[in-house]
């Protein structure tokens, strides 16, 4: 039975992939996504510099094309995202622009694409890896450039105000990476995250949920810090999704020997994944469990590091059969 049809009999949560419409001339590609998943992600193609590559000149091709795809297939879309550091376009990059023309710029934007996808996408990340990896504060960027003002501390909270405006019924969200467990070595980020988004409500800024990006490896093991982590999100009303879930596991023996990939290393996989989705389905906050991408013929992280749910055949991996099995007995 494929995994969406047993969530959403079972109301547990979404089952999502992120896709790029590149692949979909692919039917092995299109038939695995539609079957397996009830939530899809553009990788790239809903970006700043895919969707505004001139300024003021909008190409939504890609960013429609999987929303195309979505509705065909009676999937979710979510939006990601409005505003980042990086997958810029050169102009804004390069622009030197002070921080009025930001706001604006940004208003632009967020109110132009929120306008496009209204109705149509249950969530938007609307800033991504806002936070630094030294301090935790906000990362150095074109967007910290915008001063506060009385309405806002920061350009989070204005992007937020403006994704609102745009589009009311999408939950907004913020996302980042290193923050999924409130223990162990994402401690610093992960609380630091929390007092963030706890500051916003507090100022009443509109957010409603934290996307946890989780780019980890294989032998991922900070369960107990995920689940308490999911759990301070929802004392205090947030929702949390799982946004990029991968699991690298080299194949270089000489790098990492405990890591060669083989039935050893695939168990584990298996394991890390059905742990993390059992998780996700007994925490109340967590609505989304999404993988970025969903076969190992499309990541994009590094060659042979075999980090997806479904091998480069489409053929279900461990992890499939034990993502099954969570949800089957959930
Ligand atoms: C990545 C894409 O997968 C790549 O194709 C692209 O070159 C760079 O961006 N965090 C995010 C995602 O929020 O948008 C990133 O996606 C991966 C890290």
């Amino acid at each position: 039975q494929p995994l969406r049809s047993i969530a959403s009999e079972k109301g547990l949560c979404y089952i999502g992939a992120a896709v790029n419409e590149a692949y979909f001339t692919q039917e092995s590609y299109r038939a695995t996504a539609a079957e397996q998943y009830n939530l899809v992600t553009a990788e790239n193609s809903c970006k700043f510099g895919s969707i505004q590559p001139t300024r003021g000149e909008y190409n939504f091709q890609g960013c429609d094309s999987v929303l195309d795809f979505a509705v065909e297939n009676g999937m979710q879309f979510r939006g990601h995202n409005f505003i980042w550091a990086r997958f810029n376009p050169g102009w804004l990059e390069d622009g030197d622009f002070d921080s009025d023309e930001l706001v604006k710029i940004m208003t632009d934007h967020i109110n132009t694409v929120g306008s496009r996808y209204k109705n149509k996408t249950i969530a938007w990340d609307v800033v991504n890896e806002a936070l630094n990896d030294d301090d935790y504060g906000l990362r150095d960027c074109i967007w910290h450039n915008i001063t506060a003002t009385e309405s806002y501390t920061s350009y989070v909270d204005l992007a937020f105000t403006l994704a609102r405006a745009a589009d009311p019924q999408a939950k907004l969200f913020y996302n980042d990476y290193n923050v999924a467990s409130s223990t162990g070595w994402s401690k610093g980020k992960s609380d630091a995250m929390f007092e963030m988004v706890k500051g916003m409500l507090e100022r009443g800024v509109p957010i409603d949920g934290v996307g946890l990006q989780m780019h980890v490896g294989c032998g991922y093991d900070m369960f107990d810090g995920v689940r308490d982590n999911m759990s301070r999100y929802h004392e205090i009303g947030i929702e949390v999704h799982i946004t990029e879930l991968d699991l690298a596991c080299e194949d270089k023996p000489e790098e990492n020997k405990d890591c060669v990939w083989g039935d050893e290393a695939q168990e584990e996989q298996a394991e890390t994944y059905a742990s993390l989705l059992e998780i996700c389905v007994e925490s109340e906050a967590c609505t989304n469990f999404e993988t970025w991408g969903f076969t190992d013929e499309h990541t994009w992280l590094d060659e042979g590091t075999h980090p997806l749910p479904f091998d480069e055949e489409y053929e279900e991996k461990f992890a499939v059969k034990a993502m099954r099995d969570v949800l089957l007995n959930a």
